[in-house]
């Protein structure tokens, strides 16, 4: 059998010093005046799924190369790496993968960054995006550790569904145990992801709905995106949230609510009984790359700009190569001060990222 390998992508190169060193000052912006709030962190390119719309089992079969252990950062690094971007302004770290839970011993990579403060001496955000399997074991150790929340993928409540989408015959309920056990502890709000796949699970909407209404959960609706280079996305295949907040409104009213943040990805709704909200997230129909502040550690230590890169800037050979913490100051600060990136701004037009710039980065290698 022939081996089927996406290749990883290409690098950007790490900027010279020559316009001299420069201090964190908390106050980086990029081209567009976007800031830098939110660091997200894939320690893993492994997962224990094989989401269709992720890893698809044709391209992330047996013969797939995940990255050896020595490739990926060492806790050590991502400590130090976190440290220089929250002394740039990052208040936000999401662990994501791949699966994170899948890392060994993630509870101690957790409790490191939680001791970590802002220039202000607040203490951080730290949250993980898990698919919620190894959720019911871990919930009291990673609460134990200092995460503060946890946001949890699930795409269907029927079963049959559920086992089909994750390819990997996961059950619907093992995923809700790890959502309660969330709750039960106190990593909440507990945030449930659902991608939306016209075609494939947008009859499980309304069922979603009525299941998280009133839980505490807050339920948030994914347009299916275009990401990386292995799942054949097709537009046709996207429900506009629109269409998702009027199939949920037929059944449960519902009421605009104010953003939290102007970063939120999310526009929120609230049911006007009263019960809690839902979110969506329309990254497709409606993008939100205006106010984007995120910025994106892969599994090996390379800093994406968007979730849509096709090249990241190696941070890895950097502090392997022995730079101090002000050279790597440095260098993130020329990277972020040179972003221009809106993917989802320009999506169809003639300047968006084309094919020919090579193939986009996987969302199990930099993190969703
Ligand atoms: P919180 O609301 O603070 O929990 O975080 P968040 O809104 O960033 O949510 P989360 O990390 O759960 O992201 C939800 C989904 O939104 C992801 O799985 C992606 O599908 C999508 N998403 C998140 N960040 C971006 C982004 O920068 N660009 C695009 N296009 N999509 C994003
Ligand atoms: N479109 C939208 N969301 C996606 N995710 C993964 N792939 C896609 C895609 N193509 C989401 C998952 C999970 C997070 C890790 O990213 O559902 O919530
Ligand atoms: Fe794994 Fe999440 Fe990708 Fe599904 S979406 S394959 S759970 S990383
Ligand atoms: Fe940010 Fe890129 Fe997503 Fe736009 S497409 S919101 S720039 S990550």
């Amino acid at each position: 059998m022939s081996r089927r390998i996406i290749p990883l992508a290409d690098v950007s190169a790490i900027p010279d010093f020559s316009g001299g060193v420069s201090s964190p000052s908390g106050l980086l912006t990029d081209t567009l005046a976007r800031p830098l709030r939110d660091l997200r962190i894939s320690v893993t390119d492994r997962c224990n799924f094989r989401c269709v719309y992720c890893m698809p089992r044709e391209v992330f079969d047996k013969n797939y190369q995940f990255l050896p252990h020595s490739a990926l950062l060492s806790f050590e690094e991502i400590e130090r790496l976190a440290r220089v971007f929250v002394a740039h302004g990052v208040e936000k770290i999401r662990l994501t993968g791949g699966e994170p839970l899948l890392r060994k011993n993630i509870e101690f990579l957790i409790e490191r960054l939680a001791l970590l403060r802002t220039p202000e001496g607040r203490p951080l955000d730290v949250t993980l995006t898990t698919n919620g399997s190894l959720l019911a074991r871990k919930a009291q150790s990673l609460k134990d550790a200092g995460l503060t929340r946890v946001t949890v993928s699930l795409d269907a409540l029927d079963d049959a569904l559920f086992r089909r989408m994750n390819d990997a015959d996961f059950a619907v309920a093992d995923v809700l145990d790890g959502i309660a056990a969330a709750q039960a502890v106190g990593l909440a709000p507990v945030k449930v992801n659902m991608v939306v796949k016209r075609g494939t699970n947008d009859q499980e909407i309304v069922p979603m709905a009525r299941h998280f209404k009133g839980s505490g959960a807050v339920l948030r609706f994914i347009e299916y995106m275009d990401v990386g280079a292995s799942n054949g996305w097709n537009m046709s295949e996207v429900l506009p949230s629109a269409q998702v907040v009027e199939r949920i409104a037929e059944y449960f009213p519902l009421a605009p609510l104010e953003a939290h943040t102007a970063a939120e990805t999310a526009q929120r709704w609230g049911y006007r009984d009263g019960s809690g909200e839902i979110g969506v997230i329309s990254s497709v129909t409606r993008a939100f790359c205006g106010s984007c502040t995120r910025a994106r550690l892969s599994t090996e230590g390379k800093l994406y700009l968007c979730l849509f890169a096709t090249a990241g800037h190696d941070l890895r050979g950097l502090i392997r190569g022995g730079a101090s913490d002000e050279a790597v100051a440095t260098a993130i600060a020329r990277i972020w001060e040179a972003r221009g990136d809106r993917y989802s701004q320009l999506r169809g037009s003639a300047s968006a990222v084309s094919r020919e710039d090579g193939p986009r980065v996987e969302m199990s290698y930099i993190g969703g």
